[in-house]
């Protein structure tokens, strides 16, 4: 779909559907308005008739509106534009881009960008609508016959003409589209079955990303490597699959050679059966869901290479499947991860960590400024959060800030959890170093626990994505998170040039 925004005449301008607001008091945003005194009062007619409330989801298509040039008008309801946050700012530009599309619009002029909210400008509306036009109109259609109607060609109509306000507009489009192209990257790679997202293909899809973009380059890691390095703990995750373990290191240079890179680290388990460990079988197919972190940070780094931020960023992709065969690891193993400490593994099941710390261990190669992992890690994180905020744990607290920050601008938010040495004790083992799962009390912190084990020398915080990577129910499928907040947590790290 190809967003872009303008400054347009709403009298003159020849569109298929232009779509204005109205808020919960029937008041017309000023693009209304404009609308309503062209058609000499049409719109405000219908008001007082009450065809429409202004309620947020309320929606009403108007043909051939007197007085305008396009053919015809959807009045979107913008509830009380006063009390605008992102999350009902998405769910206006949703709801009117479902209406379009359901009635086979493919172009269209949305005109919503003049709300007067407290939170959002004018150009982070912009920004937003970007974003929930590319979320809205995604179809995971590739492996399917029957196809469902989307919008093709979208305009934003940005009245403020001055031209510093049209140039932050600008950059908002430009950030909504690549945003919304690094996201549906990812929500591409979750929805993708085990069978065809091993991590050969991850690899392969990496590589690819490669050649489309100059200052990106992309390192595949085999098995013999891995053994070289002394991935222990990551290669007996995949002991028991038959497809090939794979590490992938994407290195993207924005800024100067010497400058210190972010690194972002995605659990990517292809599918996880739990192992010998095995889970029950209910939902067990959305398990392919788990790589969604390396999905997440895959398409953050499409976003940065689209963007070209000036700064350097590491994406590093740890993948295996988690199987049980007469290979596989068993409750009791011990083995010995890449920082030389040794872990028994007392579940196979909670394997993310085990190749996690691998990951993290071989980032301190890169001296990065921070390291930022993304794993669909723990059940007990969905328990705790539910769907809206990730779960966050980090070993310093200005970095959390930065990321609890990035979260409530993007609108992708996430949670900060307590990182106490309390808990620590939940992972002694009578036999290693750690055991690999700390009870049922506090799962989602103890297992940031057993990473933090691995970070001593790092900035580190760790997203447990668990709750927010993926819809369940009928709109089951990759939500493409965290990719607006790692967007974000970048952007700020380059001043204040990408701030709207
Ligand atoms: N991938 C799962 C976590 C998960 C489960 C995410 C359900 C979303 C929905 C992870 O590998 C796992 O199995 N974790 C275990 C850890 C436990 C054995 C300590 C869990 O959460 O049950
Ligand atoms: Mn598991
Ligand atoms: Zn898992």
């Amino acid at each position: 779909m190809e967003i872009s925004v303008k400054t347009l005449n709403l009298e003159t301008v020849k569109s298929p559907c232009l779509v204005v607001g109205v808020n919960d008091k029937r008041k017309l945003t000023d693009s209304a308005k404009q609308i309503d005194t062209l058609s000499k009062g049409f719109i405000s007619k219908l008001l007082r008739r009450g065809d429409i409330s202004g309620d947020i989801g309320d929606s009403l298509i108007l043909h051939d509106v007197p007085g305008i040039k396009s053919e015809r008008v959807l009045l979107v309801g913008c509830g009380k534009t006063n009390e605008i946050t992102h999350q009902n700012f998405q769910t206006i530009i949703t709801n009117a881009s479902s209406t379009l599309s359901n009635a086979n619009i493919k172009n269209a002029v949305i005109c919503l960008a003049d709300l007067d909210s407290k939170v959002l400008s004018n150009s982070m509306q912009i920004r937003l609508s970007a974003e929930a036009l590319h979320q809205n109109n995604y179809r995971f259609s590739e492996l399917k016959k029957e196809k469902s109607p989307s919008l093709v060609k979208v305009t934003l109509h940005f009245a403020d003409k001055k031209s510093a306000a049209m140039k932050k507009a600008r950059l908002a489009v430009q950030i909504g589209n690549a945003i919304g192209l690094g996201r549906n990257t990812a929500r591409d790679l979750g929805n993708l079955p085990g069978n065809i997202c091993t991590p050969t293909y991850l690899a392969r899809q990496a590589s690819n990303y490669d050649k489309s973009y100059a200052k990106l380059k992309t390192t595949i890691l085999n098995q013999k490597e891995m053994e070289k390095l002394g991935m222990g703990s990551l290669l007996s995750v995949s002991r028991g699959s038959r497809t090939p373990p794979k590490f992938i290191v994407m290195q993207y240079s924005g800024g100067k050679k010497a400058d210190q890179p972010y690194v972002l680290v995605g659990k990517g388990v292809t599918f996880d059966s739990g192992g010998i460990s095995i889970k029950p079988g209910a939902a067990m197919d959305e398990m392919k869901f788990d790589m969604c972190g390396a999905a997440g940070v895959m398409g953050t780094m499409v976003t940065v290479n689209e963007l070209k931020l000036p700064i350097n960023v590491v994406a590093i992709v740890p993948s295996v499947e988690n199987m049980p065969d007469g290979n596989a690891s068993k409750p009791g193993d011990i083995v010995t991860s890449m920082s030389g400490q040794t872990i028994e593994v007392l579940n196979t099941d909670a394997e993310g960590r085990l190749i996690l710390c691998d990951a993290l261990t071989y980032s301190e190669k890169f001296k990065p400024k921070a390291v930022i992992d993304v794993a669909t890690l723990t059940g007990a994180c969905v328990m705790a959060l539910g769907a809206h905020p990730a779960g966050l744990l980090s070993n310093k607290q200005k970095l959390a800030d930065q990321i609890l920050a990035a979260g409530t601008e993007s609108g992708d938010r996430a949670w900060q959890m307590p990182l106490w040495d309390d808990y620590q004790d939940q992972l002694k083992s009578n036999f290693a170093d750690m055991a690999n799962i700390g009870g049922r009390k506090a799962g989602m912190i103890t297992a940031g626990c057993f990473l933090a084990r691995f970070t001593k020398k790092l900035n580190w915080a760790h997203l447990d994505i668990a709750g927010v990577a993926w819809l369940e129910g009928a709109k089951k499928g990759a939500t493409g998170r965290p990719v607006p907040l790692l967007t974000q947590y970048l952007m700020e790290r380059c001043g204040k040039q990408y701030s709207l």
